[in-house]
């Protein structure tokens, strides 16, 4: 990309919230060390034990048993969302949670939550144990409520969903707008707190999109401000 063109972006309102947040991360850094030394090393050395024949150059779960990469991605995570300087401890909810390296950065910056996942791979929930962290193990379904037992210690100030897959229903299709429609209504009827928000970050579809126009229609309507394309906040959801 020419020069003319990456200073043309930084103009635009992504382009401007992005030069921010790496101003926060400059100004707030949040060495890795910090993290990994919170999590028992015999504990990762029995996963790795166990699944670490599994990792592969390619993309499948055992990719993450390498702990200090994962939690490098989710500490940016977590400083975008300005998890390091909040003065309340939030309690969050993370769908699609996977093996909870969010979480338990959220939870060494003095934040509470809890995860969701399915039930395999079981590292996830190994994962959970070892981080100390709670998850509930169900499905997120299309046009279906969110399990109650979610709600077992309150409602949620934030609600994330990264790299999220219960989207996708090969063979069957990707999620609809009305499907995205009736998660938004369900998390701000019965899962959050009154000021609380949505923040998602999703995957590319299989031609690359990250969302179709009526989903981008219905984000739209539901108040979601539009950040790179992927990252969707809902602050408040309408
Ligand atoms: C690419 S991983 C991302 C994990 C985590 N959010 C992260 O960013 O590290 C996708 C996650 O979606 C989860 N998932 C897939 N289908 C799901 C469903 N129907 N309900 C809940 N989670 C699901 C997978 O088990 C996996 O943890």
């Amino acid at each position: 990309m020419r020069l003319s063109e990456k200073i043309g972006k930084a103009f635009t309102p992504a382009g401007i919230l992005s030069v921010r947040r790496g101003i926060g991360r400059l100004l707030h850094p949040q060495p890795v060390s910090k993290f990994l030394r919170h999590i028992p090393p015999a504990a990762m050395d029995a996963h790795l034990a166990k699944y670490g024949h599994l990792m592969q150059p390619g993309e499948n779960w055992a990719k993450y048993l390498d702990a200090a990469r994962w939690l490098k991605l989710n500490i940016r995570r977590a400083q975008d969302l300005r998890l390091d300087r909040e003065k309340r401890a939030l309690r969050i909810l993370d769908l699609g949670s996977g093996a909870g390296y969010f979480l338990f950065v959220a939870k060494q910056l003095g934040h509470g939550g809890m995860g969701i996942d399915v039930p395999h791979p079981e590292l996830y929930g190994s994962m959970f144990d070892t981080l100390g962290l709670q998850r509930v193990v169900a499905p997120v379904e299309a046009q279906k409520p969110l399990p109650d037992a979610l709600l077992a210690d309150g409602k949620f100030d934030l609600v994330t969903a990264f790299s999220i897959e219960f989207n996708k229903h090969a063979p069957w299709g990707m999620w609809k707008a009305a499907d995205w429609d009736y998660l938004l209504t369900d998390l701000r009827d019965r899962f959050l707190n009154p000021g609380g928000k949505i923040y998602f970050d999703l995957n590319p579809n299989y031609d690359g999109q990250f969302m179709t126009p009526d989903m981008a229609e219905v984000f739209q309507k539901r108040g979601a401000s539009v950040d790179r394309r992927s990252k969707l906040t809902f602050d408040p959801v309408k």
